[in-house]
């Protein structure tokens, strides 16, 4: 069976730059350091990293003074920075520099007066975080009934999460007009997701199937499975490792498609592959 990987799949630039971050900070002081949450959405990672001594937090709290907490891609709220400094922990901060560039901009919103508008899921460390770089009274929305019920805001000032699509905040930012006189919108969202989406598009068309591969608690990795699945209809699975693979899936098919989510290593595509072409 032929197996075609697709030519956007797995990493993106910021989370290599984080893993990366934690390895190195893990071999260096192992048992020191502590990732504030689990440094990507990919168990098989966060475990491997567990074995070498990258040990997870949820607070800046719970870390000793003197040892070293690891900022993830999402990035973090201003007040996480300051709490760590007054704990005198070493902080490594592996925010990616395209969520930096949100919140910088975001802050500057602020400070120029605008109402910031948020687009993105109300729930996502990183729009927790750029909601607190907005701060008091910044709206978060992620439909156009969220833009909607939103009041006459005067100088609003828009940016979105970054793994948004394109084509959802033009039409968000659009709608925002009539609730505005003036409206200042920068173009925050990196085009990892898209790329990926794209690639797997492109590859849909000439496969039989398509696998998946990533994290079930990765969405970047879910909504890329569910594209493939009903947008593009084609059988898709979606899974975490080569083992879940069974020859059963792919009885008559003579093309494969292999594509990834931005959180999912390269090691773990390279093993699904390679059983793949044993099938
Ligand atoms: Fe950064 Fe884009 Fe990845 S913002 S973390 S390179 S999806």
């Amino acid at each position: 069976m032929e197996v075609i990987v697709a030519d956007a799949a797995g990493f993106c630039m910021g989370v290599k730059r984080a893993c990366q971050m934690a390895f190195q900070a893990a071999a260096r002081q192992p048992g020191r350091v502590k990732s504030l949450g689990p440094i990507i959405h990919n168990p098989q990672l966060v475990a491997k990293l567990a074995a070498e001594g990258l040990e997870i937090a949820a607070e800046v709290d719970e870390l000793e003074p003197g040892t070293a907490v690891l900022i993830r891609s999402h990035g973090v709220p201003p007040e996480v920075y300051e709490r760590a400094r007054e704990l005198d922990l070493e902080i490594i901060d592996a925010t990616c520099p395209l969520v930096r560039k949100a919140h910088r901009l975001t802050s500057r919103l602020a400070e120029e007066g605008y109402a910031v508008v948020i687009v993105g899921e109300p729930d996502h460390p990183e729009v927790r975080a750029l909601k607190a770089y907005a701060g008091d009274g910044a709206h978060v929305v992620e439909t156009p009934a969220d833009v909607e019920a939103l009041d006459d805001l005067g100088r609003i000032g828009v940016v979105a999460q970054t793994t948004q699509l394109l084509s959802d905040y033009q039409r968000l930012v659009g709608a925002m007009l009539a609730k505005a006189e003036e409206l200042k919108a920068f173009n925050t969202i990196c085009d990892a997701t898209a790329l990926r989406q794209q690639a797997a598009e492109r590859l849909a068309a000439v496969v039989d199937a398509m696998i998946v591969v990533g994290g079930k608690n990765s969405a970047n990795t879910t909504r890329l499975y569910q594209r493939c699945r009903d947008k593009l209809g084609l059988p898709a699975w979606h899974i975490e490792t080569a083992e879940e693979l069974d020859p059963s899936w792919f009885s008559g098919m003579q093309r494969l498609g292999v594509t990834a989510g931005a959180s999912t290593p390269d090691w773990i595509i390279e093993a699904v592959v390679e059983r793949l072409r044993t099938f």
